[in-house]
């Protein structure tokens, strides 16, 4: 890794599902192989009260229930605990700011050093508004002596176009765009990443990626879980806010991208961001073919949750792109809680061949697919016509596909890249703040009018909606 220099890593929401699931064990991966920087400490924040010891135990226990790397010794998280202290204090009170300034400080004078500072804001994104600005007024958030100081905040970043304008002046008048990292963890997954190698590192699918062959590109994302105990976070969020303007967009761009000229961070940021750009918005006459939402039916019993919630946790659309390679293609976009199975998926589907030799009624090619699975598993499959064995000649459909899994060179939890990119102050991975202000300019329309839409409910455990606009 590059040689890098002290680092204190502070989560703000040290105590809360994002944390325990995923942060502090990625933490923990990276400690363990050596990844992290020599000197380097972890600083949770959260309201209930905690000592230190405290806080490391429960670490210890997030590691324990969590940790999808089963390699480490107890003496291995004994160690990483060493490493980690505790803050206690709420996001709304300044003086916390100051507690958490000063042990930030006192890291610093014990170790004689100016560390760097990488703050993770694990929290809900009401509050970010005063995070962003109370870390400046009490001085956590300075840099000195050459260290820097690094802003994770997760998605959605903003509710609407508006709210995120307003977000973003405000972080941009409080820190550089270099030292903000905006999290989309879909983009550090291991087979997102690959998109751009199987396109672009394969001249047999560079030359057909485009609307001469490509007939429809469906991009989903279908959960078994339901919302559960985040009910709290995601009532009034919802699907598309939550996954849609950010994941499910994010792998349109990859999907959707020209090559970009270099292989650097401005020139692939700025080819994914020239797709979000291109989206076109969907008029309001034409939502009934292109935008329908629903809902689980047992989504209104949850106890958190409104008796006439309104909140989708299901959505499909129709997207288009205003760009010439991809015009009249459709990019069907759907995802979903509480469904049938447990998958990310990316199918492009060739046109059926439609001129030469195999367009005969004996003989019916069917169009090629192409099915990038995200998760679980990541596959590549690929179908195409061969012939049917036997004395005539017919064309059957086969499948050629392989899993792309690594062992333990595999980042199987995304956080793990999030985090050690920022570290290492790469921001390939992250979006843009014309991305994410691109994603909202599609998605906010569609918001506006949500409520106006019917609701379809579907049952859990089901593909959802009996109704669908995909084809
Ligand atoms: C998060 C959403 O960003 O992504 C969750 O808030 C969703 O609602 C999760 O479940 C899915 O991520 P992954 O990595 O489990 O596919």
């Amino acid at each position: 890794m590059p040689n890098i220099s002290a680092t204190q890593i502070i989560i703000l929401g040290g105590g809360g599902d994002l944390s325990q699931r995923k942060l502090l064990p990625a933490l923990l991966d990276l400690f363990t192989r050596k990844k992290l920087p020599e000197t380097f400490n972890i600083i949770g924040l959260a309201r209930t009260p905690r000592t230190d010891e405290q806080y490391r135990q429960f670490v210890a226990e997030a590691i324990e229930a969590h940790c999808t790397n089963h390699n480490h010794t107890l003496q291995n998280v004994m160690d990483f605990c060493e490493h980690v202290s505790y803050v206690q204090g709420s996001f709304d009170d300044i003086e916390s700011y100051h507690r958490l300034n000063e042990a930030i400080s006192n890291f610093d004078s014990t170790n004689s050093i100016a560390c760097n500072r990488l703050f993770y804001l694990a929290v809900p994104p009401k509050h970010y508004h005063q995070i962003f600005s109370d870390l400046k007024t009490t001085g956590a958030a300075d840099e000195s002596h050459g260290s820097w100081t690094h802003i994770l905040v997760e998605k959605p970043f903003g509710r609407d176009l508006e709210t995120a304008q307003t977000l973003d002046t405000q972080l941009a008048s409080l820190y550089r765009e270099d030292q903000i990292f905006r999290i989309d963890h879909y983009l550090a997954k291991e087979a997102v990443q690959n998109i751009l190698s199987f396109r672009f590192a394969n001249t047999l699918l560079k030359v057909p990626w485009n609307k001469d062959s490509i007939e429809s590109v469906h991009i989903n994302m279908s959960e078994t879980i339901d919302v559960g105990h985040r009910a709290n976070f995601y009532e009034g969020v919802g699907a598309l806010r939550d996954v849609g303007q950010n994941h499910i967009l994010q792998l349109l761009a990859l999907v959707a991208m020209r090559e970009p000229d270099n292989f650097n961070t401005d020139s692939i940021r700025e080819a994914r961001c020239e797709v979000l750009q291109a989206l076109k918005e969907i008029p309001t006459d034409e939502f009934e073919a292109s935008v329908l939402r629903g809902q689980y039916e047992d989504y209104q019993k949850n106890d958190i949750v409104a008796d006439d919630s309104q909140t989708e946790t299901y959505f499909e659309l129709k997207a288009e792109l205003d760009l010439s390679e991809w015009k009249g293609v459709p990019f069907y976009l759907s995802a979903g809680k509480a469904l049938d199975k447990e998958e990310v998926s990316i199918v492009v589907k060739f046109l059926d061949i439609c001129s030469g030799m195999f367009v005969t009624n004996t003989c019916l090619s069917v169009g090629n697919k192409i099915t990038l699975t995200i998760s679980p598993e990541q596959t590549i499959a690929i179908t195409f016509n061969t012939k049917t064995p036997g004395l005539g000649f017919n064309l059957e459909s086969q499948t050629l596909s392989f899993t792309c899994e690594k062992g333990d060179l595999d980042i199987k939890n995304a956080y793990e890249k999030v985090l050690y990119d920022s570290i290492i102050g790469d921001q390939t991975l992250f979006t843009h703040t014309k991305e994410v202000l691109a994603a909202w300019k599609f998605i906010t329309p569609i918001i506006e009018e949500w409520d106006k839409l019917p609701l379809h409910q579907y049952k859990k455990g089901t593909k959802g909606p009996a109704k669908s606009i995909i084809k």
